[in-house]
């Protein structure tokens, strides 16, 4: 039994490293992963693989929904952090032809305005993929990765052409310090309650009100 066990130990050590290497070349080959873009990362069928954790009701009648996918609401919920991987949506509606309102207040949406926009981590971009000026800076490396920003038509999955991706940065950089994710609060409390939070921001188009 004794000589069956010592045996089997040099065999166990070789199939331990060669896991081990096996992960690091794996974990290599993800973080040098092709230069896709945000875009790839998200497709049409967002609504059902990510979870609706916030509906914003806005002063011009428009309504927004935010998405996150379930593995980032897990590690927010217990770590309080946005990981490697994490992926945020919005989809914006156009306001209801007739103003409509639901008993509760709340805006009956119109279309969707086709142009979802997402944010997404990655510890696999670089410099270079974050585009403008201050894109570097929102692009700043955590051990977590750096966000990149992009917009696609949800119908299709094809990317947003000519997006000013600057602009997109120019309001979130307002939020450094909350890793430029504006809806943190929202997020909160759907991970609290596990319900997507309603609100309303009295302010037009996406301003800052809050
Ligand atoms: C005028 C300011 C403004 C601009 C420009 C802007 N955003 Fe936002 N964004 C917001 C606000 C405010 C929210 C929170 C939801 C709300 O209040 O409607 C938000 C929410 C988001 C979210 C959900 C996660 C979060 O941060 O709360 C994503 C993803 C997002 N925006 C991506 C983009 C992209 C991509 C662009 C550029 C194409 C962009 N945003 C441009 C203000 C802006």
């Amino acid at each position: 039994m004794t000589d069956f066990r010592s045996a089997r130990r040099p065999a166990i050590a070789l199939a331990v490293a060669i896991a081990v290497v096996t992960g690091i070349t794996a974990q290599r080959a993800a973080m040098a992963e092709p230069r896709d873009g945000p875009t790839e990362r998200v497709g049409p069928e967002f609504r059902e693989a990510m979870h609706r954790y916030a509906i914003v009701d806005r002063g011009d009648g428009k309504v927004y929904d935010l998405y996150v996918d379930p593995r980032t609401l897990e590690v927010w919920r217990s770590q309080r952090r946005l990981p490697d991987g994490a992926i945020f949506a919005i989809e914006s509606f156009a306001p209801h032809a007739d103003g409509l309102r639901e008993a509760s207040g709340h805006l009956v949406r119109g279309a969707s305005e086709n142009d979802v926009h997402v944010a997404v981590k990655s510890t696999g971009w670089g410099r270079e993929d974050v585009p403008t000026s201050t894109g570097l800076l929102f692009g700043q490396p955590t051990e977590d990765g750096r966000w990149r920003m992009d917009g696609f038509d949800p119908r299709t999955g094809a990317r947003t052409p000519d997006l000013d991706i600057a602009e997109c940065h120019a309001c979130h950089l307002d939020r450094r310090a909350e890793d430029f994710i504006l809806s943190r609060g929202l997020l909160d409390r759907f991970a609290r309650t596990g319900a997507p939070a309603r609100i309303t921001f009295d302010c037009l188009g996406r301003e800052i009100c809050f």
